[in-house]
């Protein structure tokens, strides 16, 4: 859950050497801190794995930049030799901007704009995962127009039911993504890419879904891909070089819960997909996946300032005990939007208190906004004490609103004992910037 520089001494959290209440003075609350060395870490575990397992084969790690990214971070991916799995123009252009090769970038979404192609295009991305016949008209009309064969992969459903929350599972026949291979879609699609000489047909990819424990739901998608591939070959006569798995891989939020490591899953997704492409008589494609939230999830935890400590009596009899930080649903909407679950710890003092049931709850003008509905927390809370809640790098800030007008919390990056703002806080003019006045 807590990134690998974090340390507990005497109640005290401290990253790197720095302690929880210094680096609440020095960059104020809330505030999102990250690990980059853990970040490194991950990314290359997961790039080592792949290699170790899919040998010759083995592609390329996308990082999914939805999870999070910044300039800076995109700067540790181009350095750590990985790629990047963008979904939007605006991802594309903080992968650019942190210097990251566009050889290295896979290009997604369900509806991508032409003028979002055509950058995308004209840049000279590796890959663009078409998710629909519309899209396989318009890549094919933006590379003809830029003079170049454009590699493009076609974003399958293999209807597969990922055990997830509904709204983070991808590829069971009911969905907006990709094209269904039951149904016979896939196939029209691969003719239809078939047909414009401005494509080049690399692959399939597929994303089951989003923090999935287990391997079965890979290695399902894999199989029936594998199976299409086998089709493909015996209507077409050829063989596609390249099969993307997605990401998906599930880290730990509370206590008891186990983040999947690359070796919990690479190792049984190579076999399936070696036996099923011998079986199907294929060559092993190049297999490249792409984690998000396994690599910066648990990277970085969120640091808050509790303001107000409230009991409650509730009908029963009993009370709940509410505590309000300082940001809430606007930093993270996890809980809010998938009932999430999170942790939290007094980070700046030790307390010998009892500890009482708690719920932490934000500062927005919503009941629905908590943080953590239910925790044990030391019965001394008071305001000023500091929360640190662990595994918040993925879909925290790069899910951040300014809801209430609430300007977004800053990022600041910890290494080797020094902190640095990577993302700096917003500030009541950034609130005002896009108002037009008269
Ligand atoms: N590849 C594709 C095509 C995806 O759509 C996604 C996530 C990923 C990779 C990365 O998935 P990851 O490894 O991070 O699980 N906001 C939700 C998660 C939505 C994920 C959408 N797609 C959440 O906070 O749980």
């Amino acid at each position: 859950m807590w990134s690998q520089a974090i340390s507990f001494e005497k109640g005290h959290l401290t990253i790197s050497g720095l302690s929880a209440r210094e680096l609440a003075t020095q960059f104020g609350t809330p505030t999102f801190f990250i690990d980059e060395d853990h970040f490194r870490d991950r990314a290359r575990a997961w790039a080592h794995s792949l290699e170790q397992h899919f040998g010759q084969s083995a592609g390329d790690v996308y990082y999914a930049a939805k999870a999070f990214i910044c300039t800076d971070v995109a700067r540790w991916i181009k350095e750590e030799g990985i790629g990047i799995d963008v979904c939007t123009g605006g991802e594309l252009a903080v992968a650019l901007a942190g210097g990251i090769d566009p050889k290295k970038i896979e290009v997604h979404g369900n509806n991508k704009s032409v003028a979002e192609i055509d950058r995308a295009v004209h840049v000279g991305v590796k890959t663009i995962v078409i998710d629909s016949l519309f899209e396989i008209d318009r890549v094919a009309a933006a590379a003809s127009k830029h003079g170049v064969r454009q590699g493009v992969m076609l974003r399958l459903t293999p209807g597969v039911e990922a055990h997830t929350h509904e709204s983070i599972s991808t590829a069971h026949e009911d969905v907006k993504f990709g094209f269904s291979i039951a149904s016979g879609a896939a196939a029209v699609a691969v003719a239809e890419v078939l047909t414009h000489t401005s494509l080049e047909l690399r692959g399939f990819h597929c994303h089951v879904g989003s923090q999935i424990f287990g391997t079965d739901s890979f290695e399902l998608a894999a199989t029936r891909i594998i199976a299409l591939m086998k089709a493909c070959k015996e209507k077409h006569g050829i063989e596609l070089p390249e099969l993307d798995l997605g990401g998906g891989y599930a880290i730990a939020y509370v206590p008891g819960e186990a983040t999947v490591e690359p070796e919990d899953v690479l190792p049984s997704l190579s076999a399936v997909v070696k036996r099923e492409c011998a079986a199907a008589g294929l060559a092993l494609p190049i297999i490249s996946i792409e984690p998000g939230r396994n690599i910066v999830g648990p990277t970085t935890f969120t640091l808050y300032e509790v303001g107000t400590v409230k009991d409650v009596l509730l009908e029963d009899g009993s009370t709940r005990r509410y505590i309000s930080v300082d940001g809430g649903m606007s930093d993270n909407i996890r809980p809010s939007l998938y009932g999430a679950e999170y942790s939290a710890v007094l980070a700046d003092r030790v307390s010998t208190s009892a500890h009482v049931l708690s719920r932490v709850v934000g500062k927005h003008c919503e009941t629905g906004d908590i943080v953590i509905r239910d925790i044990q927390l030391p019965s001394d809370i008071a305001p000023g004490d500091l929360l640190a809640t662990p595994a918040t790098g993925a879909y925290g800030r790069s899910m951040a609103s300014n809801y209430n007008h609430l300007p977004r919390p800053p990022v600041v990056a910890i290494k080797n004992g020094k902190a640095r703002v990577i993302v700096r806080r917003e500030n009541e003019a950034d609130l005002l910037a896009l108002d037009v006045k008269e």
